[in-house]
């Protein structure tokens, strides 16, 4: 088993993980979104063993999180006004931003292609990890979410665990991390920004500060495999249900003798429910905090079926809308 790769963040520890990555071996850490899967970006190498470990196909792009801003211009050629202003506004952060790549960034990292992602995460043992390997003349942590390829992202250090076992050479632990979804990603093409994934950032946060709404990702925007449909599923078949007609849905199931897994919210359990109930937080913060949790224990339930209740239709809730309509597509196509 991989408990013992699960280690508590001491400066020590910290200290050898840097050390770590350097060798060319994996380290999870937290960060304030979801546990990353971390290797030394300059280290082609390495960075393939992140994709074997996730069993990812080799062609998509990875995250490569920085120390702090001043790093940027090592990995993008070009830093539009835009960029800047995200960077400034919201680093350290849940923000990615896709640029047009340095020469340091190899195709290992951007999937071939000519932009790279690049984010300043601000989790303290992110942060403290990223200033150690800094220390020690690393540019740069490339990590992807540290789940395997098709399931539910990890927001504690026993989902990594559950998920990659002896493909991590040593996992950071933080804790929950306190967003619980992933990042917002904003890809700047010739220079206009297009929001590729709604995250920790609020769309409308961005627009305040870019002083534009970001464009929607259009059939040519540039690739983020997360965007694709079948994202964050769970294995067990899972189907959205509106507030008011979640009651009459279980009981019809249930008559059919399925059983039944529920992530509700508004909705409170019947009383002759026998299934695994889960009632998320009201709030679109507190909901996306704990979505991944509830989606892998509920998962974990071996239910014919989970039962989501919908969440408004509002603003605040785009990025957990998305996350939802992923975890319910259903189709088994493309997963980071
Ligand atoms: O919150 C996060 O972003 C987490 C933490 C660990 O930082 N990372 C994360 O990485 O979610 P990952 O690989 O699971 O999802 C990143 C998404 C992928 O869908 C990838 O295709 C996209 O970002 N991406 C990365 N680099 C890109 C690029 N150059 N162009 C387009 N999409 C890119
Ligand atoms: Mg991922």
């Amino acid at each position: 088993m991989s408990a013992e790769r699960i280690v508590p963040a001491t400066p020590a520890a910290l200290r050898a993980a840097a050390r770590t990555l350097l060798d060319g071996r994996l380290v999870a850490f937290p960060t304030e979104t979801v546990y990353g899967l971390g290797a030394n970006a300059d280290d082609a190498t390495a960075v393939a063993r992140i994709f074997a470990a996730k069993q990812r196909p080799a062609d998509h792009p990875v995250i490569v999180h920085l120390a702090d801003v001043s790093q940027l211009t090592a990995w993008a050629r070009e830093v539009p006004a835009g960029a800047t202003a995200l960077a400034n506004a919201f680093w350290p952060g849940p923000l990615t931003l896709i640029l047009p790549r340095a020469a340091r960034a190899s195709d290992a990292l951007t999937g071939g292609q000519d932009t790279v992602g690049l984010r300043v995460p601000s989790h303290p043992v992110a942060r403290a990890l990223l200033g150690e390997f800094a220390a020690l003349g690393g540019r740069g942590i490339a990590a992807p979410s540290a789940n395997r390829f098709g399931h539910v992202s990890p927001t504690t250090a026993r989902h990594v665990a559950d998920d990659l076992g002896d493909g991590v050479d040593t996992i950071l632990d933080g804790g929950e991390c306190a967003v619980g979804i992933e990042s917002t990603i904003v890809a700047f093409v010739a220079g206009v920004p297009v929001l590729l994934r709604p995250g920790g950032v609020a769309a409308g946060d961005l627009a305040r500060v870019l002083g534009v709404e970001p464009q929607q990702a259009a059939a040519d925007s540039p690739r983020a495999s997360g965007t694709l449909a079948s994202h964050y599923a769970p294995r067990t078949p899972a189907l959205l249900v509106a507030a008011d007609a979640l009651r009459a849905e279980i009981a019809q199931l249930t008559d059919r003798d399925e059983r039944l897994a529920v992530l509700a919210r508004t909705v409170a359990m019947p009383m002759e429910f026998e299934g695994v109930w889960h009632a998320a937080a009201h709030d679109p913060r507190g909901y996306a905090h704990g979505l991944y949790a509830a989606l892998r224990a509920l998962d974990a339930a071996n239910a014919d079926a989970i039962l989501i209740e919908d969440v408004p239709d509002e603003p605040a809730w785009l990025a957990v809308r998305d996350r939802l309509a992923r975890a319910t597509h259903g189709v088994d196509d493309d997963r980071d």
